[in-house]
């Protein structure tokens, strides 16, 4: 049978596993990429695993997130990840090369290839033809040390794109029409695969913009095929040498289709505070602006800069509106200085902000309070971009651009008279990768510098015979990672210094836990329903880890938090009998004897050290994840297995 491009790649990468959606298959992983907030942790992990040189076929470091310095803590975090990635064989990109998406696309990417990065919108690089996908930091690191990313095979969804767009309408409507279409949970389980002639209309980067948002659509991630557009981009690149073809066979089938004409295509904005909270932009037109930003890896390309630069050129931007333009990176900026186009912008009135992800989580340009901001980045959640109360609208460049400059809310085809948009690719480039730190070649010699902000990773140890400790806390139904470990501004700097976070792990539910588990050299948590909801946060396993929690007793746990539990080595217990719940009782002894072989069973009996008296747990795990959890954690797994 006919296969399809996502399963094209699966299968030349099938470690384990059939393609069976549903089933566990096994990845090997060629390429990895980090960015700074997750990638100290990331490499933090590589060193505890014992990896000498990576694995990979390509790894890099980037610095895109945290590029404000106003302390040493971010400037440590980047020497660290600088040197600890000249000494295993990573590439670094310096602060201000760009961000990792685009500057992936453009200098590393290669069609076929899997990509595993420790950055949500990794999925990016599938506008290449690459299986790209997001990770937390520690699967990033195992992949790096050559071990198999695990997930479990997708359903293949077809989006058949005909047509070809109309100007002024871009690669962003496309992909906000399939957020209207599938909503944000429409891509949970799967991976979304564009054919069909419109396909050959788009370029690589209208590729990559739909690409990245399909991370909005809860996807695993999105592939387009590869043809003559993709040739023609790496070419241009320097790197053709690196094409092949990837296409579906003709008699391929997919698990769900659907089918978007791009000729009938508007310009489409998403509303406040959801990407799939569609509208036409005609239907919202008109509302006043206060503020636009352009750039974030979803829209901060040559291609979309340079149709930016159209727009304003010889215009100005009125007094009432803030526009900010960050290019997507380095290339993108040199080659804007080179042609004229940055003269254009600045001269209409709008900041430029050093290439990186900036606005898109706040920095250099955060909303006004209840100001209405216009911005080209891929999510709108409340904050997201560093003021709760604003209304966020994420559109395309053109929306953008037309709109800061009428400032409202404007139908970007109103500009069709006066502008012309047909913009083309370059035939070469600027590639000057003088940004882009290559490994050392004589790794022995190179000192991982660890700065006071960078702490060695918790590793547990095996697991005993016997398991025994105090109550250290007892917390109700539906906490939170935040609750476990809350991650506002302030301690954002220190995802690097475990030992720090410890002092707020747990605090926004009893101010006490940390001191309280430290000085009894750890124990157990209890917890009730749903415990560890909310984000994929390692974090909120590893400081527990750090503080000496060797179990949670919980009525259920969030899918996530368990897995991290299990991945730090703390048992996630669950309640035969949810009401045994109300009889535990702070600083009480529990011991778990036997312990090993009551794991192995499923099943374990939890005793009051004192009365002796047994409350009892299930444990439910996969047979990979009994051993992880019998090593004492995933680094110890690894470890054994090297
Ligand atoms: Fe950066 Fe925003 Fe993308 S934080 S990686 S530009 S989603």
């Amino acid at each position: 049978m006919g296969m399809n491009v996502a399963q094209k790649v699966i299968s030349a990468h099938l470690v384990e596993g059939r393609m069976v959606p549903g089933e566990q298959i096994g990845l090997r992983i060629d390429q990895t990429l980090t960015q700074d907030s997750t990638g100290t942790m990331a490499y933090l992990q590589l060193e505890a695993m014992g990896v000498d040189q990576v694995k990979t076929k390509r790894s890099v470091a980037y610095i895109d997130h945290n590029m404000l310095q106003q302390g040493f803590e971010n400037a440590d975090d980047h020497k660290y990840i600088q040197t600890v990635a000249s000494k295993h064989g990573i590439y670094f990109s310096k602060p201000g090369n760009g961000i990792c998406h685009q500057v992936h696309l453009e200098r590393f990417g290669v069609p076929g290839q899997t990509l595993l990065g420790s950055d949500s919108h990794t999925t990016t690089g599938g506008g290449i033809g690459m299986l790209a996908m997001g990770a937390g930091g520690l699967d990033v690191a195992v992949a790096m040390g050559g071990g198999t990313y695990y997930i479990n095979m997708p359903k293949i969804v077809k989006v058949e794109l005909q047509g070809k767009l109309q100007p002024f309408v871009s690669a962003k409507d496309v992909i906000l029409e399939v957020l209207r279409r599938l909503s944000v949970k429409g891509g949970v389980g799967r991976i979304v695969e564009y054919t069909g002639e419109g396909v050959k209309t788009l370029t690589v980067p209208d590729r990559a913009t739909i690409t990245n948002m399909g991370t909005e659509l809860g996807a695993t991630t999105s592939i387009f095929p590869t043809d003559e557009m993709t040739k023609t981009f790496l070419e241009a690149q320097g790197r053709g040498d690196v094409y092949v073809e990837l296409q579906p066979d003709a008699d391929a089938t997919y698990d769900e289709e659907i089918t978007i004409d791009l000729e009938a295509l508007e310009p489409l904005a998403a509303l406040p505070h959801s990407p799939d909270n569609v509208k036409k932009v005609k239907e919202a037109e008109g509302i006043k602006v206060d503020q636009v930003a352009i750039g974030s890896c979803t829209n901060s390309s040559y291609l979309d800069m340079m149709r930016v630069a159209r727009i304003l050129k010889g215009r100005t931007v009125p007094a009432e509106v803030s526009l900010v333009i960050a290019p997507g990176s380095k290339q993108v900026l040199t080659m804007l200085a080179e042609n004229g186009a940055l003269a254009d912008m600045i001269d209409a009135g709008a900041r430029i902000l050093e290439s990186g992800c900036g606005p898109c989580i706040g920095m250099g340009q955060a909303p006004a309070t209840g100001a209405i901001s216009l911005r080209t980045i891929n999510r709108n959640f409340k904050g997201r971009c560093g003021t709760a109360s604003a209304g966020v609208y994420i559109v395309s460049p053109e929306t953008a651009a037309v709109s800061a400059l009428e400032g409202k809310l404007t139908d970007p085809r109103t500009y069709a008279d006066r502008v012309d948009l047909s913009v083309q690719l370059p035939e070469k480039f600027f590639v000057h990768d003088n940004m882009l730190i290559p490994p050392s070649e004589n790794p022995e010699t190179v000192e991982v510098i660890k700065g006071p902000n960078i702490k060695d990773f918790p590793v547990n140890e095996a697991l005993g015979e016997t398991v025994e400790g105090k109550v250290l806390i007892k917390v109700e139904d539906n906490i939170t990672t935040d609750h476990i470990m809350p991650s506002n501004a302030s301690l954002l700097p220190f995802r690097s210094n475990i030992p720090h976070l410890s002092n707020f792990c747990l605090t926004p539910c009893d101010p006490d836990f940390p001191a309280r588990a430290k000085a009894n050299g750890g124990g157990f948590i209890v917890g009730g329903d749903n415990y560890g909801q909310g984000s994929s946060r390692e974090h909120a396993a590893l400081v527990p880890l750090y503080l000496g929690i060797k179990a949670v007793l919980a009525k259920s746990f969030a899918r996530i938090h368990k897995a991290n539990l299990i991945n730090s080595g703390i048992l996630p217990l669950v309640f035969e009998n949810p009401e045994d719940y109300d009889a535990l009782t702070l600083m009480e002894d529990l011991i778990i004897e036997n312990a090993i072989q009551q794991v192995k069973s499923g099943r374990v009996a939890v005793k009051d050290a004192k009365s002796g008296q047994e409350m009892a747990f299930r444990i439910e795990l996969t047979d990979k994840e009994l051993q992880v959890l019998l090593a004492g954690g995933k680094i110890n797994f690894i470890r054994q297995a090297q």
